[in-house]
């Protein structure tokens, strides 16, 4: 039995796809989520940035004696090697549960990563597939503004403008014949639906945030850290006024979270 938290961050709304999954397959579990509003995007800075941004998050979370940290930001899991890695508690990024998803679902070895401009140039993904697959084909292809579309609540699935990005994004994938495509970025899993559309009901789609929970789930259980009570509670804190999180954090978790949604200045 352990009552502590698991620890989420992100540089916005996008871990919240982590969050999903995790009320979906950890019910039991309580949950700390921070989202570093003030300061999204973080997908277009540079890694020094991000380095000293992810510090500040994982130190924020850190006061909240968590069992587990999670980053449900595919930027900061592929950019913030140093923060990261200093992470006393366990740690788990999305780069790594994503790509062994991608490996297991791919049938041609072709895979495409959708992500933001940082992981892209990284190399983080490409370098965790190949690790997986020597022989696995790895197209990246950098979509910042679809982080924007998330964070303004334009996730419609009939939204056309939306599906007019995401086309422009994903068609040199489809040129490329890859039949699986991570969702490296966890802002993008909020736009799967229409995503899946544009691409077809062939390729699959891997959700990062899910897979990265999934993992923290077989983490949590080999290690008999689970919390055997029958529901978790899920608190929320984000760096710049909570109206506009709480306003899309109901559509996206399908819950109304605007009374545990909190405003932290963590760089204090
Ligand atoms: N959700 C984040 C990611 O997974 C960050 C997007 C951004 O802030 O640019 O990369």
């Amino acid at each position: 039995m352990d009552k502590r938290p698991i620890g989420i961050f992100d540089s916005g709304l996008g871990g919240l796809s982590a969050v999903k999954a995790a009320l979906k397959h950890m019910p039991n579990e309580n949950i700390v989520y921070f989202g570093d509003t003030q300061r999204v995007p973080y997908g277009s800075r540079s890694e020094e940035t991000i380095e000293s941004f992810a510090a500040e998050d994982i130190a924020f979370l850190e006061k909240f004696n968590c069992k587990l940290i999670m980053a449900a930001c595919g930027t900061v899991s592929s950019v913030a090697v140093n923060a990261t890695s200093k992470i006393k508690e366990p740690f788990i990024g999305v780069v790594k549960p994503s790509c062994k998803a991608a490996v297991t679902a791919t049938r041609n070895g072709r895979i495409g990563v959708m992500a933001t401009a940082a992981s892209i140039n990284s190399g983080a993904y490409t370098r965790e597939i190949q690790k997986l697959n020597p022989s696995a084909q790895v197209f990246g292809v950098a979509c910042p503004v679809l982080v924007s579309l998330v964070e303004n609540d334009w996730i419609d699935e009939d939204d056309t403008i939306t599906k007019e990005i995401i086309k422009r994004y994903v068609s040199s994938l489809l040129d490329d014949g890859v039949d699986t495509i991570i969702l490296g970025c966890t802002h993008f899993p909020h736009l799967s639906s229409i995503i899946q559309s544009v691409v077809g009901d062939d390729v699959v789609l891997i959700d990062s945030g899910k897979e990265a929970i999934l993992e923290a789930k077989r983490l949590i259980e080999e290690n008999a850290m689970e919390n055997d009570e029958e529901k978790g509670e899920a608190h929320y804190f984000v760096s710049d006024k909570t109206q506009n999180f709480s306003n899309i954090a109901k559509t996206l978790l399908g819950v109304d979270i605007s009374d545990k949604v909190e405003y932290r200045n963590i760089t204090e």
